[in-house]
């Protein structure tokens, strides 16, 4: 949806008077799953796609808003009291609330929203609803002086104590900071981050859809959080500076293999070994060597699949046809559980890699997935 459909929509709901348009993507991924809760380091970038949102302050102390894709409504006032009932609204209400615990005086407003990031599709729509209004509510009422990375922490705080999801900073970072035709490797220990243009040359970077929606994603994301710790406190025991996995070796791992689970251990020996696999790949791609990129993009699907255990059947079979076409590299993206693979695609392989993949899908399956070629886009902005 463009600017000027949102507009319509406000002006039909909210009347004549104009607010701001504001706009915030959503993100892929190159390699550095689940590291970023470990204090390690991951890779993402924004996209061309996100979330558009007019806004205008009504003078109350309430909001109402407008999920247009939905055409939904909700109302509802600003204390913690006053939390709503719809799922899509308590990320706006989180996001306000976030905002006043730190300091900025926020006020009702009118709003309107629609997205083109596919809804749990792995490419963060959330965490571009949450920047598109943490970054609005900045500049209506705080006059910008909240930084970016509070910004960040604001829809990240949000998932956390409005949405029940313990996520890490990946996406809410990705979707503020963003740059046309950049990764950003981001270390999410000392939050230090560098552009790193991205355009390789005679590839394309094409996201598979399984169109799989896995209901209890965030209970298993949580879990594997809980592992991560587990595996970190056991080894404080003997390495007390050791803070996240980021910190630990497999060595150190190893000394503690009896004191965890099996499972704990296989969930940070993923973790361990994903947070090198970014430095890798930057390594990599700054010498244009495709090749090893796209073979940790593998690895790091074996482990998701294997050790950390987030990939699903439909998922593994989007990573089989990748292999089988002799696609450089193809991996889950995001959280898991469903989603998408981000493929890393030679420009002659792609239509075939692509046709046969959806007839192959579609005969195991039964659907087709959805494919998305990738535009690396900017951050969170106004629009109008
Ligand atoms: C989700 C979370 C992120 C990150 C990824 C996995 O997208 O929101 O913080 O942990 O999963 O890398």
């Amino acid at each position: 949806m463009k600017k000027e459909d949102v507009r319509k929509h406000f002006e039909n709901k909210f009347g004549k008077e104009p607010g701001l348009v504001y706009a915030s993507p959503g993100r892929i991924n190159l390699i550095g799953e689940h590291t970023d809760y470990n204090g390690g380091f991951v890779f993402p970038g924004a996209i061309d796609k996100g979330m558009i949102a007019e806004i205008r302050p009504n003078g109350t102390d309430r909001v109402k808003a407008y999920a247009i894709d939905l055409d939904e409504h909700a109302e509802f006032g600003l204390t913690e009291a006053e939390a709503p009932k719809a799922n899509w609204a308590r990320y706006i209400f989180g996001v306000c609330r976030e905002m006043n615990k730190r300091g900025v005086e926020v006020k009702g407003f009118d709003t309107a929203f629609a997205g083109d990031v596919p809804l749990g599709a792995g490419m963060s729509s959330s965490a571009a609803l949450e920047s598109t209004y943490a970054f609005a509510i900045n500049e209506l009422f705080a006059d910008g002086k909240i930084d970016k990375f509070e910004l960040a922490k604001v829809g990240q705080a949000t998932e956390h104590n409005y949405v029940g999801v313990n996520c890490g900073i990946m996406d809410q970072f990705a979707s503020i900071f963003g740059k046309a035709g950049s990764l950003i490797r981001l270390d999410c220990r000392s939050l230090e981050y560098e552009y790193f243009p991205f355009d390789p040359k005679g590839y394309k970077l094409v996201l598979l859809d399984s169109v799989v929606k896995h209901e209890l994603a965030s209970s298993a994301y949580n879990k594997r959080r809980e592992s991560c710790e587990t595996a970190v406190a056991a080894i404080q025991k003997n390495h007390p500076h050791v803070e996240f996995l980021r910190d630990a070796t497999m060595e150190m791992l190893e000394d503690v293999k009896t004191k965890i689970s099996e499972e704990d251990f296989m969930r940070a020996e993923y973790v361990i070994e994903e947070i090198q696999r970014v430095l890798d790949v930057c390594d990599a791609l700054e010498i244009a060597d495709y090749k090893t990129v796209g073979q940790k993009m593998y690895e790091t699907h074996h482990g998701m699949s294997k050790l950390y255990e987030v990939s699903c059947d439909e998922l593994d079979f989007l990573n089989d046809c990748a292999k089988e076409s002799g696609v450089c590299g193809s991996r889950v993206m995001g959280g898991g559980f469903g989603g998408c693979t981000i493929n890393l695609v030679k420009d002659e392989l792609y239509e075939n890699f692509i046709s046969k993949t959806i007839a192959a899908y579609k005969e195991k399956f039964g659907r087709e997935p959805k494919v998305y070629d990738v535009v690396i886009g900017d951050g969170a902005r106004r629009l109008a």
